[in-house]
C-alpha cells in the first residue's frame, strides 16, 4: 500500500504548492523602483483600475509632489497596475488614497485613533510603520508590529478583520429572490467580478432560460455580486459556469464520474444535491452528503477511493 500513501502525499503537496504560488504578490522592477522610492510600492490590488488610471494621469500633482516619468515607464507601470488592480468598490476612494478606502478603514478599525498620530506612525499611508516587512511584499499578520510600547496589539486576539464576513455570508433580498427562484442563489464569491458582469449583461439568454430583470433590479444585484465577488483567476470560466472554473474542478476531482450523472445529482451545477445545507449558506464539509456515498468518518476515504 506504500504507493498509495506516496500518491496521496504528492497530491497534497502539489495542491499546497499551487495555493502558495497563488499568494505570491505581483512584481515589476520598474514599478518597485519608481513607486517605491518615496514610500513603499503600494500593492496594485488595493485600488481599482480606475483609481490607478486617475493617479497615473495626475503625477504632475501627486499628493503635493511633482513626479516625472518617461512615457515608456509610465505605460509599463500603468499596465502593471491595471492588470493586478482590485475589483471591488471597497477598494476605491475618490481621494485615490488606499488609506481612505472602505476596505482599509474596516481592516484597521481596531486600531486606536491615537496610534495613527503617534510619532512612530505619522500617518495611515505609512504602512511600513506597522507592516514591518511590507517593503519586501510581506503583508502577513506575522509581520505586523504596531508601535507603542506596552500596548496590546489589536491583532493579538487573533481575530481576523474578515471574521465577521466569513461567519455571516453576504446577503441581499433581491438577489436571493431573483437568483434563487430557479436554482440555488450561487454565492458571489464563486466567480470573479468580470464574469458576473458578463452574466448579468445577458440574462435574456441565460443558459437557455430567460432570466431578464428590470434595469434597477439588475443594477442592485450586479452591485451586490461585484462587491462580494472573487478576485483570483481560478474563479473564472469562459462559460460563466461556476462548475467549469479551475477552482471547482480541482476541488471536486475526487468525486466518482458516475456520481455526476446520478439521477439524484443530475449535474454539477446542482450544488444542493450534495451540499445539503447551502440554502442556509452552509458550505462546510460536515454538511456534504454525496448521494450513494457513505457518511461520517468513512466519507473522505470514499471520495478518494472512487476517483
Ligand atoms: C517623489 C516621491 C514620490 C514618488 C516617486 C511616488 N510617490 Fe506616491 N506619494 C508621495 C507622497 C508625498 C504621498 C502622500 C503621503 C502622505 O500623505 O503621507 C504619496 C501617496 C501615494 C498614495 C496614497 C497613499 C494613501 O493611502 O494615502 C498612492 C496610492 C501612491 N502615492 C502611489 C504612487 C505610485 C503608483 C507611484 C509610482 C508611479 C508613486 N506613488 C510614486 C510621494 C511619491
Ligand atoms: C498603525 C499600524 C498600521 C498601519 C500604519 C497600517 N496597518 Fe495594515 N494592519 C495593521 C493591523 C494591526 C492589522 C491587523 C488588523 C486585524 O487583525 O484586525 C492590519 C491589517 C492589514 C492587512 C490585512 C492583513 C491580513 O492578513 O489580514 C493589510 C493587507 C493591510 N493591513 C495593509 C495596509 C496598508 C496597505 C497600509 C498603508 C496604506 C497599512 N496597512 C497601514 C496595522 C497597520
Ligand atoms: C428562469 C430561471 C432562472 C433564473 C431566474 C436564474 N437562473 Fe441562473 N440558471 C438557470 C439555468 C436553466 C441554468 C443552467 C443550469 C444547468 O445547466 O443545469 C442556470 C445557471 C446559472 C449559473 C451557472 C451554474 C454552473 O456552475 O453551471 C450561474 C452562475 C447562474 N445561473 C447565475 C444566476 C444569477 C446571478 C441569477 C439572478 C440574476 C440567475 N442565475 C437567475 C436558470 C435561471
Ligand atoms: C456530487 C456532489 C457534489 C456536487 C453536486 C457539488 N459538490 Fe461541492 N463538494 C463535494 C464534495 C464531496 C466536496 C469535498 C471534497 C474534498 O474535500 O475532497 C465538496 C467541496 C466543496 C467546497 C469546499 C467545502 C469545504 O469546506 O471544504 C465548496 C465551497 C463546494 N464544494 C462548492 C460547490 C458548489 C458551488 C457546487 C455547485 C456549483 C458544488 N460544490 C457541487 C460534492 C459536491
Amino acid at each position: 500500500m506504500k504507493w498509495l500513501v506516496v500518491a496521496l502525499v504528492f497530491v497534497l503537496s502539489s495542491t499546497m504548492a499551487h495555493a502558495e504560488s497563488g499568494k505570491r504578490p505581483p512584481d515589476n522592477p520598474k514599478w518597485k523602483k519608481e513607486c517605491g522610492s518615496c514610500h513603499i510600492a503600494y500593492p496594485p490590488k488595493l485600488l481599482r483600475a480606475i483609481d490607478w488610471q486617475r493617479l497615473m494621469e495626475g503625477l504632475d500633482n501627486h499628493f503635493g509632489t511633482h513626479l516625472v516619468l518617461g512615457a515608456g515607464d509610465n505605460k509599463e507601470i500603468f499596465d502593471f497596475l491595471q492588470l493586478h488592480a482590485g475589483f471591488r468598490a471597497k477598494n476605491s476612494a475618490s481621494s485615490l488614497r488606499i488609506s481612505d478606502t472602505p476596505w482599509f478603514t474596516r481592516a484597521h478599525r481596531k486600531i486606536p485613533s491615537n496610534t495613527w498620530s503617534d510619532p512612530a506612525v505619522k500617518n495611515r499611508a505609512n504602512c511600513e510603520a506597522c507592516h514591518i516587512n511590507a517593503g519586501s511584499g510581506d503583508w502577513s499578520k506575522r509581520s505586523i508590529r504596531v508601535p507603542k510600547a506596552g500596548e496590546k496589539a489589536p491583532h493579538a486576539d487573533g481575530v481576523h478583520a474578515d471574521a465577521g464576513k466569513r461567519a455571516l455570508p453576504p446577503d441581499n433580498t433581491k438577489w436571493k429572490e431573483e437568483c434563487g427562484s430557479c436554482h440555488l442563489a450561487y454565492p458571489p464569491r464563486f466567480l470573479i467580478a468580470a464574469d458576473w458582469q458578463k452574466l448579468m449583461g445577458r440574462l435574456g439568454k441565460h443558459f437557455d432560460a430567460n432570466a431578464e430583470l428590470n434595469p434597477k433590479d439588475n443594477k442592485e444585484i450586479l452591485d451586490f455580486l461585484i462587491y462580494h465577488a472573487a478576485y483570483r483567476p481560478k474563479y473564472s470560466a469562459p462559460s460563466l459556469r461556476i462548475s467549469d472554473t479551475p477552482w471547482f474542478t480541482e476541488l471536486h476531482d475526487e468525486i466518482p464520474n458516475n456520481t455526476w450523472s446520478d439521477p439524484a445529482v443530475k449535474n454539477r451545477a446542482n450544488c444542493a444535491a450534495c451540499h445539503i445545507n447551502v440554502e442556509d449558506g452552509d458550505w462546510s464539509e460536515d454538511s456534504i452528503h454525496v448521494p450513494g456515498g457513505p457518511d461520517g468518518e468513512k466519507k473522505k476515504a470514499w471520495w478518494k477511493k472512487h476517483r
